[in-house]
């Protein structure tokens, strides 16, 4: 069913709006009318989003709010609770990116990225879960990553958390399946956006990282258009690329095969995030 038919209020709270993904998808869903309700920890490059979602002639509201911290999400759901009574999707996808041996990786790392990808989703579903059951529809949208289906190596800190996202999401999916309310979990592999940004330790895995998100063809463009065609048809997963879609495939059909490959390929550096020198 059309998005709009299906939510004909049209409210949105979308949290890493400033930027990337975010932005991609309050873009598209301004261009459609919807009313949102943005939240990014970068007050900047918030007010920048602001402005240009206001020029397309947006109804928007900024917060600026830290996602690891559960009161702002729940004063964020009472914020939408003044504002409209309700809400139809909840975009929770504010995220960093973490990359590293796992005899190099500090705790601090471990917990920082848990914290902001992980703990942050948690705190998004439990505060406005009790608002979608009260209105008995709407639908979340976690932003995980492929990282969280497909486990490669020098990546354990992410993939954990993304994992931990790709469970919740799956969950909730039945869990709240008999409220009418629905959700999508988001699992691409790399596309261009700032989340290089969050990679500041300069050890040689993040590098090769950011130099294959800057490398790529798939824009958050492309992933929004993605996620509003998933949404629309009740879709849980959202694999945008081939590998994402292939390595998922594969893993699930053939786990041990797969894990062998995957470690033979790294092994041998010949994987694609391999220190290929
Ligand atoms: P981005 O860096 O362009 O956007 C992320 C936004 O989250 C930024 O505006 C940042 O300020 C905000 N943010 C970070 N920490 C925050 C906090 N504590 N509180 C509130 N806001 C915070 O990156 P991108 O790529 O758009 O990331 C969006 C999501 O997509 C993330 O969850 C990321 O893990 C995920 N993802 C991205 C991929 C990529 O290749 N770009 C691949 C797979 C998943």
């Amino acid at each position: 069913m059309k998005l709009e038919r299906k939510y004909p209020q049209k409210r949105a709270f979308v949290t890493g709006a400033a930027s990337g993904f975010g932005l991609a998808i309050c873009m598209r869903l301004a261009s459609r009318g919807w009313k949102l309700l943005i939240a990014d920890i970068n007050e900047t490059r918030l007010t920048q989003a602001e402005a240009q979602l206001r020029g397309c002639g947006a109804e928007v509201v900024s917060v600026v709010l830290d996602v690891t911290r559960p009161e702002a999400l729940e004063q964020a759901a009472d914020t939408v609770r003044r504002l409209w009574g309700g809400i139809d999707l909840v975009f929770n996808n504010a995220g960093i990116a973490s990359a590293g041996a796992i005899d190099d990786l500090s705790l601090e790392e471990w917990e920082k990225v848990i914290d902001v990808d992980l703990w942050s989703v948690i705190y998004g579903c439990r505060a406005f879960v009790p608002m979608l059951k009260a209105q008995r529809g709407g639908c979340i949208v976690n932003t995980a990553s492929s990282a969280g289906t497909l486990a490669g190596p020098e990546m354990a800190s992410y993939n954990v958390a993304k994992a931990g996202v790709v469970s919740l999401s799956e969950t909730l999916r039945s869990e709240l399946s008999g409220f009418g309310i629905h959700v999508t979990v988001v699992c691409p592999t790399v596309f261009v956006t700032s989340l290089g940004d969050s990679l500041k330790s300069g050890r040689a895995m993040e590098r090769r990282l950011v130099a294959q998100l800057n490398k790529s063809r798939v824009t958050a463009e492309h992933i929004a258009d993605d996620v509003l065609a998933a949404v629309e048809n009740g879709r849980l997963y959202v694999m945008t690329q081939s590998d994402a879609k292939w390595g998922w495939r594969i893993k699930r059909w053939m786990p041990e095969t797969y894990s062998t490959l995957i470690a033979y390929l790294y092994r041998n550096r010949k994987w694609l995030y391999a220190d290929q020198a």
